[in-house]
Parts: C-alpha cells; structure tokens; sequence
C-alpha cells in the first residue's frame, strides 16, 4: 500500500469513532470513502447496527458487496453523518469535491445530513483553493452554450484565460450517475469560494459545482505528523 493510501486509511479509521449504533449515515465517493466503507464493514460485522444512504452507484454496489446496508436517501433523511473525502480543503473547511464526478449527489447527501465529515491525506489540505480544477456539472441541453456562459461568469469574477475543459469518459464524455456532463475549470486559485459558489449556481445549464461551503463540519487529515482534525468554525 503506497503512504498516501496509508494515510487515507488512517483518516477513514478516525472517523469511525465518531459513528455510533443505529446511525443514519451517508457514504461518500472515491477511495478514500471507500477505505472507510471497508473498515466500517468490519464493525457491522462485529454487531454495528447502521443503516445508509450512498452518493454514487459505485459507493452503493461496493457498500452492498460488503455487506453494509444501503437504503434511498429519500427513505432515511435526515442522516446523521455523513462521511466523505475531497479533492481539496482550506482550513475553513471549504471544499472542492467532483474529482470522481460525484459532486452532484454528494452534495445532496451531505446536505440531507446534520453533520459532514471529510477524511483526508495530508495533500489535501490547502492554504487556498484552485489548484485541482473545478468540477462543474451541467445538463448535456446546450452544454456548448452553457461552456460559453460559464467562462463569461469567470471573466466577470476576474479569473482570466481559464481553460474549461468538458471531462472525458471511457466512451467519449464523462457522464455522471444522473447522466450530466462535467467540465473541469483550471482556476488555479480561488480568490473567494464563497462569492465564485454563488455565481456559478447562477448559471443556467449548471446543475452544480464543486465548491461545498459551509458544509463540513469536521475534517480529518492523516498524514507523516500523525492525525489532525479541523472542526469549522461557526458563527
Ligand atoms: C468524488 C469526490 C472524492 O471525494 C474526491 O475525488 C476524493 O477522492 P479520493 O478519496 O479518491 O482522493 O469528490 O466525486
């Protein structure tokens, strides 16, 4: 197992002391999600008593095959936890999410929960957004059209010459769970998440982004210094 994979493991491992009998909990998408799928899979094997809601199908197929139980987010909400990795985080815990083109559903699960927490390797954890590009997830009607109002709303923001670029699949373009495509933005820094998530939910063809703020509540960084966890700050 390469380190970055260990300290995935170790953050998924962390998080499993915060789920507790009879939870409702969401489950998250990629493999640091996935590490935790597995360790939790152990506990229930040993008599933890959980249900789930997943934010892919991927997710929901692995978390059967080992046996978790996995219900629609429509018969569970509100869950109690959800659990979930990211592609970067600052240290107010804004995120950006899509890297496994799962933005969409993770953020509706997340949404659908009283408390989010994010497990990752150390690499994650950013002084400042934008260097993994954005995703943005858009309906396939117009998309051309939606690519064109995309980049005008970044000019308007400031963010210049960005190259966005439509993701590819195994079979032309990349399509989501819900069958939308994604375009991947290469802002290479975020100046303010908060005013750049507004803007682009704005944007008609956009179904949504990347950007979750204001919705982690913890997260967990595993890296060579040990376990670090960051609690957001609220108001
Ligand atoms: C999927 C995601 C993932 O959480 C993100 O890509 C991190 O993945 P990994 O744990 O494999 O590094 O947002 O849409």
């Amino acid at each position: 197992m390469s380190e970055q994979a260990q300290f995935k493991r170790a953050a998924a491992a962390a998080a499993l002391d915060f789920v507790r009998p009879g939870m409702r909990l969401g489950l998250g998408t990629g493999s640091t999600a996935e590490a935790f799928l597995e360790l939790l899979s152990v506990r229930i094997a040993d008599g933890l008593d959980v249900v789930s809601a997943a934010t892919s199908e991927r997710t929901a197929s692995r978390a059967r095959s080992l046996g978790i139980q996995v219900v629609e987010l429509d018969d569970l909400a509100p869950l109690d936890l959800t659990i979930d990795g990211a592609d970067e985080a600052d240290s107010a815990l804004n995120l950006i999410k899509g890297g496994g083109g799962a933005l969409l559903r993770e953020k509706i699960v997340a949404a659908s929960s009283r408390q989010m927490i994010v497990i990752a390797d150390a690499s994650k954890l950013v002084d400042c957004l934008g260097a993994f590009a954005l995703p943005v997830e858009v309906v396939s009607f117009g998309a051309r059209t939606t690519l064109d109002r995309l980049e005008r709303a970044l000019t308007t923001l400031g963010y210049k010459d960005v190259a966005v670029t439509p993701r590819s699949g195994a079979d032309g373009l990349f399509r989501t769970d819900s069958g939308n495509l994604v375009f991947d933005c290469a802002l290479k820094l975020i100046h303010d998440a908060p005013a750049l998530a507004r803007a682009l939910s704005q944007v008609p063809g956009v179904v949504d982004h990347g950007l979750f703020i204001g919705l982690a509540s913890h997260l967990i960084v595993a890296g060579s210094a040990g376990i670090k966890i960051l609690e957001r700050a609220t108001a």
